[in-house]
């Protein structure tokens, strides 16, 4: 089976408060978005990358990998969910059902090149794929109306980040079936979980941070000049 990476890029970035949607904001001179293709195409094993892209992005044509040959575009949708699917649809003549494909946040620019590795080593045997997860730090604390009913049991408790990798059939149809049904989905995993399969959780590096907040700037600018002397 190949492997494909799809990487949502179609968000506006409401809680950055730019006036810029947030993956083209520059970090260490680039925009996000050129990083995070950029750390994508250093892992050879890709046979292409979809970019789903916002449908009044006019960013897109001057990122220097727009028109890198194995990058291509399509059209993103309403949530991370649709833009993902649109991505995948966009795949339909190329990628055989057993195929792999890799859904990476366009906003996840600290991405190393062997947390993907690593993710793809650990899983190419899998029959249903899995994702990059780190175990929290904090206790945790339900809560209701400002009140704590109970503490979470950690250990049992992961985050999730991306890339999360599962067999193109199997990804399209859980999204198909997620959107067709209207079910909230917020990453690849929870599609496929509704589907009754258990997804795997492959440990990631802390620095693959999600730039969300203006505070995650600097963040990323720390993470990525520590990554230059390793
Ligand atoms: N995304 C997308 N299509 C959408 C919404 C989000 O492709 N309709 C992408 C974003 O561009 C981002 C990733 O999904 O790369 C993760 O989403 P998030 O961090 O929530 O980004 P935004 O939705 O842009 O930010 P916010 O929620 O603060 O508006
Ligand atoms: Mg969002």
């Amino acid at each position: 089976p190949r492997f494909w990476a799809v990487v949502p890029a179609a968000g506006v970035g409401k809680r950055m408060g730019a006036d810029v949607p947030k993956q083209y904001l520059e970090v260490l001179g680039q925009p996000v978005l050129q990083h995070t293709l950029e750390r994508l195409l250093s892992v050879e094993a890709f046979s292409g990358i979809v970019v789903a892209l916002g449908l009044e992005d006019g960013y897109w044509p001057d990122l220097p990998c727009s028109t890198h040959p194995k990058i291509r575009r399509a059209p993103g949708g309403k949530e991370r969910a649709d833009s993902v699917l649109s991505g995948l649809r966009s795949l339909e003549n190329e990628a055989d059902p057993e195929d792999w494909v890799l859904v990476h946040d366009a906003a996840r620019p600290c991405l190393a090149r062997t947390d993907v590795e690593k993710l793809m080593a650990t899983l190419k045997d899998d029959p249903v794929g899995g994702i990059l997860g780190l175990p929290v730090s904090d206790t945790l604390k339900s809560v209701d109306a400002g009140q704590i009913t109970s503490t979470v049991d950690r250990s049992r408790v992961w985050r999730a980040l991306t890339p999360q990798m599962f067999r193109y059939g199997t990804l399209r149809g859980a999204l198909e079936e997620a959107a067709l049904n209207g079910w909230a989905v917020t990453d690849e995993a929870s599609a496929i979980e509704l589907k009754g399969l258990r997804p795997k959780l492959v440990e990631g590096r802390p620095d693959n941070l999600k730039i969300t907040r203006p505070e995650d700037l600097p963040l990323a600018v720390f993470y990525m000049e520590r990554q230059c002397c390793e």
